[in-house]
């Protein structure tokens, strides 16, 4: 039986509402779900044996912890199965961002890699983060691109592999 675990980044809670949704799709009995602010305090990545990363770009970047877990647990992580779900708003750039923010080892080897979308939430912004939103991307309210699609067959593709 697959023990899964679950890591994630958030700004703004996109990406921990994606992650929360896939952990609770899983239909595997042993399974966990950790902010990786929280990973080392509870939870060690040796007794999982299926990884899921989600994480979100912001400046044309992953969350730095994310990026320093893959980087010191790479030899570990060639071992278990991994998946990768990444938010992101700037659909043009979006699969550039994946090849710039993760080992090409990583996203070949990985059992499903997906660009789920994301959502701007302007009531979670600093008054920078407002200014900067609406003056690249001409958006000036909230709004939300998940692609609810894509994110069910990441599941899918989960659950057929640990059932
Ligand atoms: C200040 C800011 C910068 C962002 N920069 C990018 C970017 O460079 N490329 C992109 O595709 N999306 C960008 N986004 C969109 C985020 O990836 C999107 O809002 C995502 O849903 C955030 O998820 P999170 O709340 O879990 O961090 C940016 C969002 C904000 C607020």
């Amino acid at each position: 039986m697959s023990k899964v675990l679950t890591i994630y980044s958030t700004s703004h809670g996109t990406t921990e509402s994606v992650a929360n949704r896939i952990h609770e799709s899983l239909i595997c009995v042993h399974k966990e779900i950790v902010n990786i602010k929280n990973l080392d305090k509870n939870i060690s990545i040796d007794n999982a044996d299926f990884i899921i990363l989600g994480t979100s770009i912001h400046a044309g970047a992953i969350n730095k912890s994310i990026s320093k877990f893959i980087e010191d647990n790479m030899s570990k992580l060639k071992e278990k199965n991994v998946a990768i779900f990444l938010c992101c708003m700037n659909e043009p750039a979006e699969q550039e961002q994946l090849y710039k923010n993760f080992p090409l080892e990583l996203i070949d080897s990985s059992i499903a890699c997906s660009i789920v979308g994301g959502e701007f939430i302007f009531e979670k912004m600093n008054f920078v983060e407002k200014l900067l939103v609406k003056k690249i991307t001409g958006v000036k309210g909230s709004i939300s691109k998940l692609r609810d699609e894509e994110i069910d067959e990441f599941v899918s593709k989960i659950n057929y592999f640990i059932k």
